[in-house]
């Protein structure tokens, strides 16, 4: 249970004072009847919006998958450089909805998003890190070799990676799964061994795939299959 203007406030309808102007003119309904008092607590989960008889979706918690393009920060916002949240409605970013770990600017495909903070935390918690599978294309051939070091884990000039799985796709192109996330992780891993990244798309995300269905830069919210999938990644049963 929440109060009416701060429901409203939170989805972005307008200020705190807006909001209680537009409640008390009548123009909002909870569940179909005007209410006018802007301190009536409403059952934000599960009450039907309608401002100026228009149909508002109140859900507070949302989780989304984005196809993120190249050429975008994943941040919740810069001053100075667009961030994926630019690609979503106005009304995520001020539920909270914020990305769960990060691509780099020039990494494509699978960015996961959620209002759930402890969600997002568990996630990428270091004891449960969940397995991501990317595409790197590289500057020259893969072989044996590499698949062997990504195996034996590979020592970065701060940290020693763990094993990770690389599988040889094409000559030049391979699908890497870590269970770690550190910054610029498969770049670094790769300039290890010899090879530099020239492209990189994200296709997993603990038991998230990417939607073959979803174009680069679109987005969709999760099916109640893959929300309770991640809640059981981040062994949060029974929260989804
Ligand atoms: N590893 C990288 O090097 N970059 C990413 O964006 C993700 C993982």
């Amino acid at each position: 249970m929440m109060r009416l203007d701060r429901w409203l406030v939170t989805l972005g309808v307008g200020s705190r004072s807006q909001v209680q102007k537009l409640v008390r003119s009548g123009g909002v309904k909870v569940d179909g009847t005007p209410v006018t008092d802007p301190g009536r607590q409403v059952e934000e989960a599960s009450a039907a919006l309608t401002v100026q008889g228009q149909p508002v979706d109140g859900r507070l918690t949302r989780h989304v998958m984005l196809h993120k393009p190249a050429g975008l920060l994943t941040a919740a916002r810069d001053k100075k450089q667009p961030t994926v949240m630019d690609l979503l409605p106005e009304v995520y970013a001020s539920i909270g909805c914020m990305p769960v770990g990060r691509l780099d600017k020039d990494t494509t495909g699978l960015l996961f998003l959620t209002t759930d903070g402890e969600l997002n935390h568990r996630l990428l918690s270091p004891g449960r890190h969940v397995d991501k599978t990317y595409r790197a294309e590289v500057d020259g051939e893969l072989n044996e070799s590499h698949v062997e070091a990504f195996a034996a884990g590979l020592h970065l000039s701060d940290f020693d990676a763990q094993p990770a799985k690389l599988e040889i796709i094409a000559p030049q192109t391979g699908l890497v799964t870590v269970h770690e996330g550190k910054f610029h992780q498969i770049k670094r891993m790769f300039s290890a061994v010899g090879r530099e990244v020239t492209a990189l798309h994200r296709l997993t995300f603990g038991r998230l795939t990417l939607d073959e269905n979803l174009p680069e830069g679109q987005w969709r919210e999760l099916t109640a299959e893959e929300i309770a999938a991640l809640y059981d990644d981040a062994q949060m049963e029974g929260h989804a």
